[in-house]
């Protein structure tokens, strides 16, 4: 077991997961990824802390906190990725890494979805799987972590 914790931020209305828009968000409510994420985690020996708010500001609070307690943090910024600048300059002046995740294909949506203001403040990106893209972003951010003990 590491002794590693990361942080996962769920932005606006995902906590609607499970009765929103099924046919495009899924089935799942956000504990049920959340518990996924937690297997995910404990197999990969770390310990996880997840918070959702739909509030820019708790999420910025979140942000300044977290390199005091977290190695890296995993972030579905959900609406606020398209233009809040504001959580992109949190994301940009924390010196942490971080993985952008997305359950859909944001670049095959709407217009308005196709630009992320965050995406050049992190260290990829992960869109279009469904859940599944929180545990490829997990999986991600262990390997940039653990990379960075050893070297
Ligand atoms: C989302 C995509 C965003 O465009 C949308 O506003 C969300 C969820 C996703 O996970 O696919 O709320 O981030």
């Amino acid at each position: 077991m590491s002794d590693h914790r990361v942080l996962v931020l769920h932005g606006p209305n995902l906590n609607l997961l499970g009765n929103r828009e099924k046919e495009i968000y899924g089935h799942l409510t956000l504990d049920e990824i959340n518990k996924l994420l937690q297997q995910e985690a404990k197999r990969l020996g770390f310990v996880l802390d997840c918070f959702q708010s739909n509030n820019e500001g708790d999420l910025i609070d979140y942000i300044h906190a977290a390199p005091k307690k977290y190695s890296g943090i995993i972030i579905n910024p959900a609406a606020f990725t398209h233009y809040s600048i504001a959580l992109r300059d949190a994301l940009a002046a924390v010196k942490l890494p971080v993985v952008e995740v997305h359950l859909t294909n944001i670049y095959a949506r709407e217009e308005f979805r196709r630009y992320s203001v965050i995406a050049s403040v992190v260290q990829g990106q992960i869109s279009g799987f469904g859940p599944l893209s929180y545990i490829l972003g997990l999986r991600a951010l262990f390997d940039i972590v653990e990379r960075n003990v050893r070297d």
